[in-house]
């Protein structure tokens, strides 16, 4: 008999950005191209031998909880650190489902979450999160990401109802500028989750560093007895390094710029393709993403590409063809050009 792979690994479909490539004179909106926040991220880390001799605390290194949990507004102990937000959002949704149940997942959205489903064997009822709808909690988990990435809109805490089931809230794109995340999670109950990378704002991709908060104490041990023989501890290099740009004042002010930068940006692509005759955009009110799409039903990212404007095209986000996932998180110089082409479309 031939070996064979799995069923859930063969329908598997993973796009990284190279699929969609960028050449001169094109303009490369397919995701952040802003520089690192701070020059921590150049400065060597050197760890006593001991540290890296040993596995850390599974559920993170007490400094760098201690730091996330006053952003969070939560106790240290509600904090689990994970490798990057991929992994804090397989363990919430390990914690709360079993093979074979349902969960209500946004379309479009970040791809990952219906992979893990698929590798977890979970049932995906979609939720039109490009129009807004925001499902009820129920006997079934649900999944919100606010600020949602593609679409920029954003979800109150409040929105799903205050009591019923689980609900996974994806809080990736929000930044840690100033009190909004803690007074997000102040509304929480002890059926919520959050998941936070600190891959997209804080500009830490490859350090693979994120967390997950609950209130839930059953939940947390849950989460960490899963983490244990999944990841072990974090790298400890990276709980350094995400301490230091946390700790940073010239990545906090770095932060605080950007976030009223990438505002502007915003609304400038969205007056430029409020102008075009052939594009709509969903009314993003924050992150770093515009979804469009063509008026007309045509592929958007072949109309946009067209004009050399690249962004990431909406079936990867389990959206349609007709949609387009253009970030903002650009030089100024790209978005004064991408505003130009946008608004002849
Ligand atoms: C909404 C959302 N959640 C989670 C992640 C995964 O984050 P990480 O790169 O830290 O694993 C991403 C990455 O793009 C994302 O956009």
């Amino acid at each position: 008999m031939n070996a064979a792979i799995s069923h859930r690994a063969r329908s598997l479909v993973a796009y990284s950005y190279d699929d969609f490539p960028v050449t001169t004179g094109q303009l490369d909106l397919r995701g952040d191209n802003s520089p690192p926040l701070s020059p921590e991220f150049a400065r060597p880390i050197a760890l006593p031998t001991a540290t890296v001799a040993s596995y850390g605390e599974v559920r993170g290194e007490v400094r760098l909880r201690t730091v996330l949990a006053d952003l969070f507004g939560v106790h240290r102990d509600q904090i689990l650190v994970t490798a990057g937000g991929s992994e804090a959002l397989l363990l919430a949704l390990t914690c709360i489902t079993d093979h074979g149940h349902l969960i209500r997942m946004p379309r479009p959205a970040f791809p990952g979450f219906e992979q893990l489903a698929t590798i977890l064997g979970l049932r995906v009822l979609p939720y039109a999160a490009a129009v807004g709808e925001v499902p009820r909690r129920g006997t079934m988990p649900v999944l919100i990401c606010t600020p949602h990435n593609p679409t920029g809109l954003i979800t109150s805490p409040d929105a799903p109802g205050r009591s019923g089931g689980w609900v996974i809230w994806d809080l990736s794109h929000m930044t840690t500028s100033g009190t909004r995340i803690a007074e997000f999670t102040a509304e929480f109950g002890t059926q919520d989750i959050a998941v936070f990378s600190l891959s997209k704002l804080l500009r830490l991709p490859g350090a693979r560093v994120g967390c997950l908060i609950a209130r839930d104490p059953a939940l947390l041990d849950a989460a960490v007895r899963a983490k244990t023989h999944l990841s072990m501890s974090t790298s400890c290099l990276a709980q350094d390094l995400a301490l230091r740009v946390l700790q940073d004042p010239t990545a906090t002010h770095e932060l605080r710029t950007r976030t009223e930068l990438f505002a502007d940006h915003r609304a400038r692509i969205l007056a430029a393709v409020a102008a075009s005759s052939s594009l709509r955009a969903v009314a993003a009110a924050d992150g770093t993403h515009i979804y469009v799409e063509t008026v007309d039903g045509a592929d958007a990212w072949q109309r946009l590409a067209g004009y050399g404007v690249i962004g990431i095209p909406g079936h990867v986000f389990n959206g349609t063809t007709r949609e387009v996932r253009l970030c903002i998180a650009q030089p100024q110089q790209i978005i004064d050009a991408a505003t130009n082409r946008v608004r002849t479309l």
